[in-house]
């Protein structure tokens, strides 16, 4: 396939045709879960309310003290912006009457959105959200959600998954170190001798990284 002409297919897949690629029910540590896919025109206002919920909870306290700074107004228009798609994962373990074959909209606990993009000649998937709601985490979901972005960007023809990580976010740093991400040659902190965080490149306060997807 001719260079760029992937994520132009990939950007008119359909949310459904994504999630094809993916296992949507999934059991974690006796947590069940459901993975869906949508564009962001898809969202109802419940589900773009808990997705920012979510967001501000984790985020706020980083992006006001960054180089970005806190500003909701745009953060929106990114994670919301057109040729967004949003792998959302639902828990079910607590549907009792066993009647609802989903989980309500609230029960969203974690996210990945995600834009095929052509970075520095390569068609990416790049990942400008990942999330999990507090009380979901160490469960796997946030490698679960990893995983789902390598899978639509394998059968989509992407080259890489591709992110931007606040330096002061070691959470996040260790999480995806643990997942084989690297520095992207394209990160502003790449050290000569690969180093994560190079002390040197201070008017950064992030890195950017990547995994290859064979
Ligand atoms: C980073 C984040 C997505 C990880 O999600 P998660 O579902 O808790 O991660 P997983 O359970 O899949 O973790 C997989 C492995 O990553 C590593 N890891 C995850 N969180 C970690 C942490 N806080 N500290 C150190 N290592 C961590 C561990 O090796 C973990 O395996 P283990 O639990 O068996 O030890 C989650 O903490 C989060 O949403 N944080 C707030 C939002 C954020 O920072 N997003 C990233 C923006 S770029």
């Amino acid at each position: 396939m001719r260079s760029g002409n992937a994520v132009n297919k990939a950007n008119k897949a359909t949310a459904t045709q994504l999630e094809a690629c993916i296992s949507t029910s999934i059991e974690l540590n006796g947590v069940r879960l459901h993975l869906a896919v949508k564009a962001s025109s898809e969202l109802s206002d419940v589900e773009r309310e808990r997705i920012w919920n979510i967001f501000e909870s984790n985020m706020r306290l980083l992006y006001a003290a960054s180089s970005f700074g806190w500003d909701p107004h745009s953060k929106k228009e990114e994670m919301f912006h057109p040729h967004a798609r949003l792998v959302l994962c639902e828990r079910c373990d607590d549907t009792t009457s066993g009647s609802e074959p989903f989980p309500s909209e609230s029960r969203i606990v974690a996210y990945g959105i995600l834009r095929f993009e052509r970075e520095a000649k390569q068609d990416v998937v790049y990942c400008y959200e990942l999330q999990v709601a507090e009380e979901s985490r160490r469960l796997g979901v946030g490698k679960l959600l990893t995983s789902a972005l390598l899978d639509i960007g394998s059968q989509w023809g992407m080259k890489k998954v591709m992110l931007t990580v606040f330096k002061a976010n070691n959470a996040a740093l260790a999480f995806y170190k643990f997942l084989g991400f690297d520095l992207d040659p394209s990160s502003p902190g790449l050290a000569e001798d690969d180093g994560w965080q190079d002390e040197d490149e201070l008017d950064y306060d992030y890195v950017i990284l990547s995994k290859s997807i064979l």
